[in-house]
């Protein structure tokens, strides 16, 4: 097994740290290879998706990714920014499945800012399309406007595009997925507005003839942010496009208390991934320990289930955190009255003394 670690920017190296320590300490055999990706990238290379790095991505099994961003690249050219390393990497490895689940964690309810019943065993999963849209979807730029409200003035513009088979493929994974859960699937769109959204339930619609065992919902993009803090229980598997992914998977995460929390997978045709945290590189905290590393640690655990074929220790770590949850330790963005706060390493080690059957200390 060949595991590429991508650490990233912000807290992306200390987390990765934990996450690392934890693979370790499973006694697997596997190769892991560091690389600089993001700002970290632009900064030893010139550029946040270096050819190396991209090599070492797609010549093995699994990608560990950490986090990428800050402030200080907001001025460089968009092709230099650090997002352009995680958008690369999913377009030349064709992560097109982007799985996030949204789960709260028993001890954590008081974490979330809806009331506990709402919250209480919540579980829900994402699918987010992850390589078209309109994020990559041609053309766009700025140009002359021609037409419009103000011909004659600067104007910006993004296209908006799924193919049959784009959706096709993600409708599958979606209701696949929902057989192996609560087998029912909602899919999010804006059809009573976009072309691209009514193709796209169309699509999905087509495709549910071969999951009769599944049930399909169609919901708007506006009302389904609205049922997920109404109601975030009636759901169990959520598919929709790139756009609305992106912003209703940061919704979902907040209901379970943290983004702290949440890993993600994002999947290719045969299941080769990159896994990485739901949060981002939070530069204002980087540095001071105080980061939670358990998103990147449960991102180790998917790694292990999905890509690399290690469903036992995928649950070990998952029992891991869990019992770390239980015997009382939080980092800061998870505390509440009542627990003992920790820092980042500190968390990591919890999870490692949890794995190898140590007891878990307060201190
Ligand atoms: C995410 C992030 C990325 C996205 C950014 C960093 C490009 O927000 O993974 O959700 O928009 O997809
Ligand atoms: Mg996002």
């Amino acid at each position: 097994m060949k595991i590429a670690i991508l650490p990233g920017d912000g807290i992306g190296p200390e987390i990765m740290a934990e996450a690392v320590k934890v693979l370790h300490a499973l006694d697997l055999k596997f190769e892991a290879e560091t690389a600089p990706v993001g700002g970290a990238a632009y900064d030893a290379h010139g550029h946040p998706l270096p050819d190396a790095t991209l090599k070492l991505a797609q010549a093995a099994d699994a990608v560990l990714f950490g986090a990428v961003g800050d402030w200080k690249y907001d001025r460089l050219e968009r092709a230099l920014r650090p997002e352009q390393a995680i958008l690369g990497l999913r377009k030349h490895l064709g992560l097109f499945a982007n799985f996030r689940p949204a789960i709260c964690y028993e001890q954590l309810t008081q974490a979330s800012s809806l009331k506990p019943e709402l919250v209480a065993g919540l579980d829900i999963l994402i699918i987010r399309e992850l390589t078209g849209d309109i994020y990559f979807g041609q053309p766009r730029g700025r140009r002359t406007a021609v037409d419009g409200h103000f011909p004659g003035t600067d104007e910006a513009f993004d296209t908006m595009r799924y193919s049959r088979p784009e959706i096709e493929r993600i409708a599958h994974v979606a209701f696949q997925a929902a057989r192996r859960r609560g087998r029912k699937v909602t899919s999010v769109d804006k059809a009573n507005v976009l072309e691209t959204f009514q193709f796209w339930k169309d699509v999905v619609t087509d495709v549910h003839a071969q999951y009769p065992d599944v049930q399909l919902e169609h919901l708007y993009v506006d009302n389904a942010a609205m049922q997920l803090v109404r109601a975030p229980k009636a759901f169990d598997v959520i598919v929709t496009g790139n756009l609305f992914g992106d912003i209703l998977s940061d919704e979902a995460a907040m209901l379970t208390g943290s983004i702290g929390m949440l890993p993600s997978a994002s999947l290719d045709q045969r299941n080769k991934g990159l896994y990485e945290p739901s949060h981002g590189s939070a530069p204002d905290i980087a540095g001071q320990g105080v980061a939670n590393p358990l998103a990147t640690i449960l991102s180790a655990a998917m790694m292990l289930r999905f890509s690399l074929d290690q469903p036992e220790a995928a649950d070990r770590i998952e029992s891991a955190v869990k019992a770390v949850l239980a015997a009382g330790l939080r980092t800061g963005d998870i505390w509440s009255e009542g627990t003992q706060k920790v820092g980042t390493s500190a968390m990591g080690g919890a999870v490692v003394a949890a794995l190898t059957g140590k007891t878990i200390t307060k201190r």
